[in-house]
């Protein structure tokens, strides 16, 4: 048995700095702190916030009034960040805010506004419903959301406008290529800005690599990680034979042998101690 790690896995920058702006103020003397949210979408990770003193609050609960949030409190913003309304919300309750949204996620945000204050219509292609563009679009003042080629196709845009075009950091980056393709066919005054987060084309690359040489495949993440989950739809395309697994608890080994070639990948939100348990206990079973 052999057991093959991919070349890039795990946290990437934006979760690592978004756990450690957690720890940073952990170590400080703040009785009252927060977290909006999941700060990554991993339950191992958010137990692991809770056990060091943050209590983990909802967004509906802040726009409803019915937050615990009391003036001087601290809240961190995880890395998908969140919407201007929050904001808003938290800025009027004097809350101490620690923002650590993503640079990548900010950036998009950033130029969303800056193009429309140039008079720009925007389009964006992602998951309305994702946490990272509801929080990037309501920077927004008319923004068209859609999901794929497919809702770009049957939209009924004005093609002869200007349209600035920014997409999700997690879009598949042959996805981007054919929706850039059609734009530049049919929407001649559309200008397309490729702001895919690196980390996370190199966790897929990586992945496909791995399940080309291996038996099996091991993606290692939260059942609520979109990247996570689209690593599994990856591995699964060149091997059937791959799974997705949250812990080492929930590892089952009988879908092992003993001269099996093992795969291990994981989500840009799953952290080292849970792929390292994993990788114990296969070795531990196999002596390996
Ligand atoms: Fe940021 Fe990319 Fe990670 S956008 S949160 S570095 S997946």
């Amino acid at each position: 048995m052999e057991i093959i790690r991919a070349e890039k896995m795990g946290f990437c920058f934006g979760v690592k700095k978004a756990v450690e702006t957690c720890y940073e103020i952990s170590r400080k003397n703040i009785s009252k702190k927060y977290i909006l949210g999941m700060v990554v979408h991993n339950k191992d990770v958010v137990k692991e916030m809770e056990n060091i003193g943050f209590i983990i609050v909802d967004e509906k609960d802040i726009l409803e009034g019915t937050d615990p949030l009391k003036k001087g409190d601290t809240i961190v913003i995880r890395a998908h960040g969140t919407t201007s309304q929050i904001i808003d919300v938290l800025e009027k309750k004097e809350v101490e805010i620690h923002d650590a949204t993503c640079i990548f996620v900010d950036k998009i945000k950033e130029i969303l506004i800056e193009r429309e204050s140039l008079g720009d219509e925007i389009i964006f292609i992602g998951d309305k419903e994702h946490p990272e563009v509801k929080g990037i679009i309501s920077f927004g003042k008319k923004v068209n959301v859609l999901k794929n080629l497919e809702e770009l196709k049957e939209s009924s845009l004005d093609r002869s406008k200007r349209y600035s075009v920014l997409t999700q950091t997690t879009l598949n980056k042959s996805k981007f290529l054919e929706i850039k393709e059609y734009l530049e066919k049919y929407y001649s005054n559309a200008q397309i800005f490729d702001r895919i987060c690196g980390a996370t084309s190199e966790r897929q690359e990586a992945t496909k690599k791995l399940a080309n040489i291996c038996d099996i495949i091991i993606v290692i993440g939260d059942l609520k990680s979109s990247n996570s989950k689209k690593l599994l739809e990856v591995a699964k395309a060149e091997n059937p034979n791959s799974y997705l697994v949250q812990n080492d608890e929930e590892l089952d080994m009988s879908i092992f042998s003993e001269s099996m070639k093992i795969g291990i990948t994981a989500g840009a939100s799953t952290p080292e101690d849970i792929i390292k348990k994993i990788e114990n206990k296969i070795r531990g079973n196999f002596n390996v």
